[in-house]
């Protein structure tokens, strides 16, 4: 079982999306896919329980004393993947989210502000990892206008620190809030509209790391 955790200290930044849409995308695969809400406010798992949209993926809830025995359950289960959903603020929850992880996702979207707090996420991570073992780390822009001068330099400064980063982003688009709003995704609600063609193409580049890793 592959365990992905998606991280930043930023709230907002698009966790919780990409998390539910990466899981709606390879269980309508026909993946077997878990998803550890380790976020205190529990927000996919009450979008979890408002429709059908996300039956593909099964939630559950964790706390810091918890993570490990619902990441042991997932895996005894016979989980293909693991999505870990954590808190936008810091917290042990995170901490305990990267250490059991293979891949960690740091969404980031196009603001100097949330480009700072994205390193800091990053600097965390490889003061755990070194103690650890290797993790795959790619940064991920959400919410972004790549016609914008912000989202293309943020995504520049980016690369020129050497960090990596994915070459699909998430576009800022309507269609992610409203599948939210009906408990689900693009995926699953719009399958062949240009969100659900971004997640498509995100899905299948994070699977072709986790294969090459
Ligand atoms: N690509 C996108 N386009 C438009 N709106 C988006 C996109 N991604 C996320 N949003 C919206 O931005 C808000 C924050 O997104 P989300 O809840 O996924 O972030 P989060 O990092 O999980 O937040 P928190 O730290 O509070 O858990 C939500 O209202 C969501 O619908
Ligand atoms: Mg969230």
């Amino acid at each position: 079982m592959e365990v992905i955790s998606l991280v930043t200290m930023k709230g907002g930044s698009g966790k919780t999306t990409l998390a539910t849409c990466l899981g709606v995308y390879w269980g309508k695969q026909g993946k077997k896919v878990g998803y550890i809400d380790a976020d205190p406010s529990q927000t996919a798992w009450r979008l979890s329980q408002l429709g059908h949209g996300f039956h593909q993926v099964e939630f559950e809830t964790a706390r810091q004393d918890t993570l490990e025995t619902k990441i042991k359950a997932y895996r005894d289960k016979g989980k293909d993947r693991l999505l870990i959903d954590t808190p936008g603020f810091e917290s042990p929850l995170i901490e305990a989210a990267i250490k059991n992880s293979d891949c960690i996702l740091i969404p980031i979207r196009p603001s100097p502000i949330d480009f700072q707090v994205a390193i800091d996420t990053y600097n965390l991570i490889n003061e755990l990892v070194k103690a650890h073992s290797r993790k795959l780390v790619r940064f991920v822009l959400t919410q972004a206008n790549m016609k914008s001068l912000i989202a293309r330099q943020i995504k520049q400064d980016i690369q020129v620190r050497n960090f990596m980063i994915c070459n699909q982003h998430f576009s800022a688009r309507v269609a992610y809030a409203e599948a939210i709003l009906s408990g689900s995704t693009p995926s699953y609600l719009q399958p062949r509209g240009i969100a659900a063609e971004e997640i498509s193409c995100l899905a299948t580049e994070i699977d072709g790391l986790l294969n090459d890793f």
